[in-house]
C-alpha cells in the first residue's frame, strides 16, 4: 500500500480537484484505491457523492476508538472507495496531540487499510499544524498544487522549511502548478522564478479552466466528465509524471 496526500498550507488552490481527480485515475488503472477526506469541509466527499449520514464519530476515529474500516463507503466508480469527511476532524491537531506517537498517529490509523487498498489518496485541509507534520510522516508522495502567485510562492517555501524541519525527503515532495492563466505576465514570470529555485515542479500545468469548476455541478471528476479537456490532459500527464512509477510498483 502507498498513500499519496494531496496538500498545500494554501487554502484554495485545488488540493480537492487534484486528490479526486487522481482517486479516480488510479482507481481506473485498476489499483484498488481509497480517498480520505481529512478536510471537515468535506469536499471530496461531496464529490464523491458520500453519504453524511455515515460519517460521524470523526473524533473516535481520529483517536483510534473506531476502526477505520467501519467508515469507508462505497463510490460510482469500480475499485474506489471513500472514506467521508468528519466533521470532528476541525479539531484534529489537537486530537492526534493525544497520541503517544502524535506525528506518526495518523501513518499508524492508515494502517489499517493495508489489507484492502493498493493506494491511499489524502485530501488535505490547508494546514501547517500537527496533521501537516502527520501528512508529512504518513505519505509516500506528497502532490503540493501552486497556483502561480506571489502569497502562494511565500506559502511554499514556509512549507518547505516546515518539511526540511520535519526530515522530510525532498523526492516526495512533488509541486506542480495549477489554475494557470498564461496570458498573466505576473503567473508565467512567478513560474519561470519558482522552476528555477525549485527543480522537482512538474513539467505540465493544470490551466485555469472552466471545465474543472462544473466538477461540483456534475459531482464526479473532471477525468470522468470531460477526459479529452485541456486541464484533463494536464493533470493526465502530471500524474505520470509524479505518481506514473508509484502507481506501478503497487501493480
Ligand atoms: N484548474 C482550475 N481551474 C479553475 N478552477 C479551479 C481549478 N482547480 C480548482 N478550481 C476551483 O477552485 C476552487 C478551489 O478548488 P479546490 O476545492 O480543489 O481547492 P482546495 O485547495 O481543495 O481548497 P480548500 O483549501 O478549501 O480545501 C473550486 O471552486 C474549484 O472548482
Ligand atoms: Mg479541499
Amino acid at each position: 500500500m502507498r498513500i499519496v496526500a494531496c496538500y498545500s498550507a494554501k487554502g484554495g488552490v485545488g488540493k480537492t480537484a487534484s486528490a479526486v481527480n487522481l482517486a479516480w485515475w488510479c482507481a481506473a488503472r485498476g489499483r484498488s484505491t481509497v480517498l480520505v477526506d481529512l478536510d471537515p469541509q468535506g469536499a471530496s466527499s461531496f464529490y464523491f457523492r458520500g453519504d453524511p449520514a455515515r460519517a460521524k464519530a470523526g473524533k473516535k476515529l481520529l483517536q483510534g476508538r473506531s476502526p477505520l474500516t467501519e467508515h469507508l463507503q462505497g463510490t460510482d466508480y469500480p475499485n474506489l472507495d471513500l472514506l467521508p469527511a468528519h466533521k470532528g476532524f476541525r479539531g484534529a491537531d489537537a486530537l492526534l496531540a493525544q497520541a503517544d506517537k502524535p506525528r506518526r498517529a495518523l501513518a499508524d490509523l492508515l494502517g489499517a487499510l493495508e489489507s484492502q487498498y493498493d493506494l491511499v489518496l489524502l485530501d488535505c485541509p490547508p494546514t501547517l499544524g500537527l496533521l501537516a507534520e502527520s501528512i508529512f510522516a504518513a505519505a509516500d508522495r506528497i502532490l503540493v498544487p501552486v497556483m502561480p502567485s506571489t502569497l502562494a510562492e511565500r506559502s511554499y517555501a514556509q512549507m518547505l522549511a516546515l518539511y526540511a524541519d520535519q526530515g522530510g525527503k525532498p523526492k516526495r515532495l512533488r509541486p506542480f502548478f495549477t489554475m494557470v492563466q498564461i496570458r498573466k505576465t505576473l503567473h508565467r514570470e512567478t513560474m519561470e522564478r519558482m522552476r528555477a529555485q525549485y527543480p522537482r515542479f512538474a513539467r505540465h500545468f493544470v490551466p485555469h479552466a472552466r471545465d474543472v469548476e462544473y466538477m461540483g455541478v456534475h459531482q464526479a471528476p473532471l477525468l470522468a466528465y470531460a477526459p479529452r479537456s485541456v486541464a484533463a490532459q494536464a493533470y493526465h500527464a502530471i500524474f505520470i509524471e509524479h505518481c506514473g512509477e508509484l502507481i506501478r510498483s503497487v501493480a
